[in-house]
């Protein structure tokens, strides 16, 4: 049995509380008796992906028919008590409706499943062996409009501390001026427990990012039970937080009662200026900032909602690698590792509390006949709290840059709905007034009914999802309300990506949700977006729907929606290509599309399509020029006097943001060449036919990883030919075996496959698939062998140390 806190060191533990857990799922709210057969789980644990998905399934398409209802977790643990000290366990989110027995006494319950509580156990436990209780109920189906995910999928933590101790959440810091010679910190420490200390005094010092002290201060409190400690103080030539260079200082607080040091909390933070501005958008330290955004959805394909950080860490690289700069937590509060790796890696955060208020919303994505539950039950009693929450644990993130209160409220339209946006707004603005509150809104124009002018005027920025979607604003989009509305400030919270599914290039596409438009046009709208956000400085950007795909909102035979320019898995799609070559001009982007494998018929001409940046694009079918074409976006008109340009003109062929030649099917070789103005080639891609499978890959991003039960290696598995090429057009089924670690899913990107993600088994989708495993808590290695018929097997070894 886990000990805890053998060795007191300082006057706070905080003990990771994952691993030797119990879990059942009942169906059931009656405590679990002796015959309830429990299975050994660690957390985070989502128990919707041990279950395979069910057409029938309550949660419905909306929830991705995944298994929801009633578990029961069971820890037994020791802990050597020390009874001058306080005990509790901090959940980062439990999904949902859980309540909490510590050694069969009640200690709480919680209700909303994305936000992070803590329970004080301390009048619970006892000296020595100590049994927990949690049931989670996820019954009220279908609740809501995407995949949940069911249980503890987040991280708990055992926290010990003194009686006098600073309050969770309670160290609030800002920076409320900053200049080039100094800023100023202004750091404000809730305490609590002081009642019968004597002399009481908090003392911060501040960390520069490379861990020297920059600043230190000392503030007397009186001795009460609650008590707030302001201390401001002064950092030399701040070096500030920005996206290209994200800087991150620490403030240490430490509480003393006399010269007994009761307590120490780490807070980081980041120095940096956002601004709002109804002419210019947003800047971030003075430099205007086109919000490059995408939404995101907290689950990760198949680990559905418990996701190591790691993996989002690799999804976020690649988005960063995209040209992405921010990111929307769409439609709830986050995972809180996913705002500290935003924090790390350079990412401006909206940081999202509800997709539903008093109202409810339907939750019919594939065809529904229950009756649609959701927040909109606990709205009246918890959303204050709820939110409070959000924003006091995510208000030191110098990612967070504004705050939204909802996402396409029905409240919009309600009357009286405003009130709820007043109350929500100002709710926000008191715990945090130093950043905007936004809300999602999808009926800003709508037809007959639009959203109220009185909800409106409750938002700092005014949201506007898919800004395109009535009568002729496809060519207008934020025009009217620029018009109507000089004032407002505009921030495009959800539009529309390049989506469908990963390497998908028939020339003719059903009505499916999300793969209506073929290959050669799917980034028409977005192109048209880009240009209009790019040339109106006064919309601040723009959240696509969405970076990654997500599972749920699918209608049968799939599980998830392919709304992303990323899979599941984390693979790039086509229009992941889009975005780069619109978003990033540091490095040359040309991708070419699609691959030599269609099978199409002799004589079919079909469009080749490249997303580029290069100046120039030529395209040589099997040794013949098709031209060169190219795009110029924005264009370069004149600058000094007639007919002076600062550059010669490239050759402009469209007015798109996409080249395109019509090509004979048949083909045996594609090269496009990008070339720079002076007619110098920059970049090439080279498509030939790929062969029959000949072999498979496996490749681990890590050669080696930690012995701590926690940390996960990613391994992306490819189908190759003899050349080395990834083979497009045939899968096969690929079985994973694990010595020493543990498979937490594989995956293919492929929305219908709908074998169980932790089965060890299945196909590669055009080539692709792709592996998470855990590492043990001991040291050696891992190997995973990987097998399919006719193909050698491949094993890769991971050290574990
Ligand atoms: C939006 C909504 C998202 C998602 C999307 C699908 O209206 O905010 O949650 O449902 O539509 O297109």
């Amino acid at each position: 049995m886990e000990q805890y806190f053998e060795k007191t060191m300082g006057p706070r533990g905080s003990a990771f509380f994952g691993f030797d857990w119990e879990f059942a799922l009942t169906d059931s709210l009656a405590t679990p008796t002796s015959d309830t057969s429990w299975r050994k789980v660690q957390l985070p644990h989502d128990w919707s992906t041990d279950y395979p998905v069910d057409k029938n399934a309550p949660s419905c398409g909306s929830g991705g028919y995944a298994r929801c209802g009633i578990g029961w977790y069971r820890k037994r643990f020791a802990l050597s008590q020390d009874p001058n000290e306080l005990y509790s366990l901090y959940f980062e989110g439990v999904y949902m409706n859980c309540d909490l027995w510590v050694n069969g006494q009640y200690a709480g319950g919680h209700i909303y499943g994305y936000t992070s509580f803590e329970k004080d156990i301390s009048p619970y436990l006892k000296h020595g062996e100590n049994e927990l209780l949690l049931r989670v109920d996820n019954s009220h189906q279908p609740g809501s409009r995407w995949y949940t995910g069911s249980g503890i999928t987040r991280n708990v933590y055992l926290i010990r501390h003194q009686r006098l101790y600073v309050r969770t959440w309670g160290v609030q810091i800002t920076t409320p001026e900053i200049y080039l010679s100094k800023a100023q910190v202004e750091i404000r420490t809730d305490v609590r427990g002081g009642l019968n200390a004597g002399t009481l005094r908090v003392e911060t010092v501040l960390l520069s990012p490379d861990g020297l002290e920059v600043a230190r201060g000392s503030a007397s409190l009186p001795a009460k039970d609650e008590m707030t400690a302001v201390q401001v103080l002064s950092v030399a030539a701040p070096r500030l937080w920005d996206i290209d260079c994200p800087q991150l200082y620490r403030a240490v607080t430490r509480v003393y009662d006399g010269d007994t040091l009761t307590d120490e909390v780490i807070t980081p933070f980041g120095i940096r200026k956002i601004a709002f501005d109804n002419h210019n958008g947003f800047s971030l330290n003075g430099r205007k900032v086109i919000l490059q955004g995408v939404c995101l959805h907290h689950d990760a394909g198949c680990l559905g909602a418990a996701v190591p950080p790691e993996v989002w860490r690799r999804r976020l690289q690649k988005l960063k690698d995209m040209g992405c700069n921010a990111l929307r937590m769409s439609h709830n509060p986050p995972d809180p590792a996913l705002l500290n790796l935003a924090d790390e890696m350079g990412f401006c955060v909206l940081d999202e509390a509800f997709d539903e208020w008093h109202t409810m919303k339907g939750k019919e994505f594939g065809s529904n006949p229950l009756e649609s539950r959701g927040y909109s039950e606990w709205f009246d009693t918890c959303a204050r709290a709820d939110m409070t929450a959000m924003v006091e644990r995510d208000r030191n993130h110098p990612s967070v840059v504004m705050w939204s209160i909802g996402n396409e409220v029905r409240e919009q339209v309600v009357p009286d709905g405003w009130k709820y946006a007043q109350m929500l707004a100002g709710l926000c603005h008191s715990l945090d007034p130093t950043r905007p509150i936004t809300q999602a809104c999808d009926l800003v124009k709508a037809e007959p009914v639009p959203a109220s002018t009185e909800f409106l005027q409750q938002l700092d920025i005014v949201g506007v999802n898919y800004t395109d979607r009535w009568r002729e604003r496809t060519e207008t989009f934020y025009e009217e309300e620029k018009i109507e509305h000089p004032d407002w400030l505009l921030l495009g919270t959800e539009d529309i990506s390049v989506n469908g599914s990963r390497g998908d290039y028939r020339l003719k596409t059903p009505d499916s949700v999300w793969g209506r438009t073929p290959y050669y046009a799917k980034s028409l709208k977005a192109e048209k977006l880009w240009k209009f956000i790019r040339t109106r400085p006064y919309v601040m950007g723009s959240f696509m729907w969405t970076g990654i795909d997500y599972l749920g909102e699918c209608f049968w035979p799939d599980k998830g929606a392919s709304a992303g320019v990323l899979d599941t898995c984390g693979y790039p799609k086509d229009g992941y290509y889009f975005y780069q070559s619109v978003w990033r001009k540091d490095i040359p982007v040309l991708h070419v599309f699609p691959h030599l494998n269609l099978g199409l018929e002799k004589g079919i001409i079909y469009p080749v399509v490249a997303y580029t940046n290069c100046p120039t694009v030529e395209l040589m079918v099997d040794g013949v020029s098709y031209g060169v074409k190219a795009y110029e976006f924005p264009n370069q008109g004149m600058s000094k006097e007639w007919p002076h340009f600062d550059h010669p003109l490239a050759p402009i062929t469209t007015n798109d943001l996409h080249l395109s030649w019509d090509v004979p099917s048949g083909a045996k070789e594609i090269i496009a060449i990008g070339r720079d103005l002076a007619g110098k080639e920059i970049a090439r891609q080279v498509i030939r036919p790929v062969g029959p499978a000949a072999a498979l890959s496996v490749c681990s991003d890590k050669a080696a990883i930690r012995a701590d039960g926690r940390s996960v290696a990613q391994l992306e598995i490819t189908l190759l030919d003899a050349n080395g090429s990834i083979v497009p057009d045939q899968d096969v089924p690929v079985r994973l075996t694990i010595e020493n670690g543990e498979l937490l899913g594989m995956d293919n990107g492929l929305a219908n496959d709908r074998t169980l993600y932790r089965s060890g088994e299945r196909n590669t989708y055009r080539g692709l698939a792709f592996a998470v495993i855990r590492a043990p808590r001991e040291k050696g290695s891992i190997r995973v062998k990987a097998e399919t018929e006719g193909l050698s097997p491949v094993t890769v070894e991971i050290a574990v140390e």
